[in-house]
């Protein structure tokens, strides 16, 4: 090593250089692992007093209508028990919503049919955390019998 480089070292160490390393900010944590407990999306996505529908972990025939009211959340089969139409696109009212098919109407609270008090939808237990909707374990099953009267107040057509 040459003057000229002696002369850099000494430089490099009284002025500090390289300078220190400074830490890169700590990544936030991973999302704690949800025993029994998938996410299903975003939690922005479902307004209070609103529903939405997801496809069901696992069954992809499936999906789950998820309802806000009072920022709680509530999860059952979104398939009408009258003739699998669409609940969670349905019309939310209080604890109710009307399918928006023929207007079958539940209580999503319990998953009670309020048109046929006999059927009840199946329900899951169902949260938010960290900005998502987890869907945990079925709390009960749903009748899988369909059919009946409509409710809509118009005319079956027969051919
Ligand atoms: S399919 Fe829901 S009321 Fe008919």
């Amino acid at each position: 090593m040459g003057l000229r480089d002696r002369i850099k070292e000494r430089l490099k160490g009284a002025l500090g250089f390289p300078p220190p390393a400074v830490a890169a900010p700590a990544a936030p944590p991973p999302p704690a692992a949800e025993p029994d407990f998938t996410p299903l999306g975003p939690s922005s996505l479902l307004a209070e007093g609103a529903a939405r529908s997801w496809p069901l972990p696992g069954s992809p025939d499936r999906v789950v209508a998820v309802f806000r009211r009072n920022g709680e959340l509530f999860a059952m089969d979104n398939a009408c028990a009258h003739e699998d139409g669409p609940i969670g696109e349905g019309t939310v009212r209080g604890n109710t919503v009307r399918c928006p098919y023929h207007d079958w109407e539940y209580d999503f609270t319990s998953g009670v049919c309020l048109t046929d008090p006999e059927r009840r939808q199946a329900c899951w237990k169902v949260k938010e955390l960290q900005g998502q909707i987890w869907l945990g374990p079925l709390l009960r099953q749903g009748t899988t019998i369909r059919g009946g009267e409509h409710n809509d107040g118009l005319e079956v057509i027969q051919q």
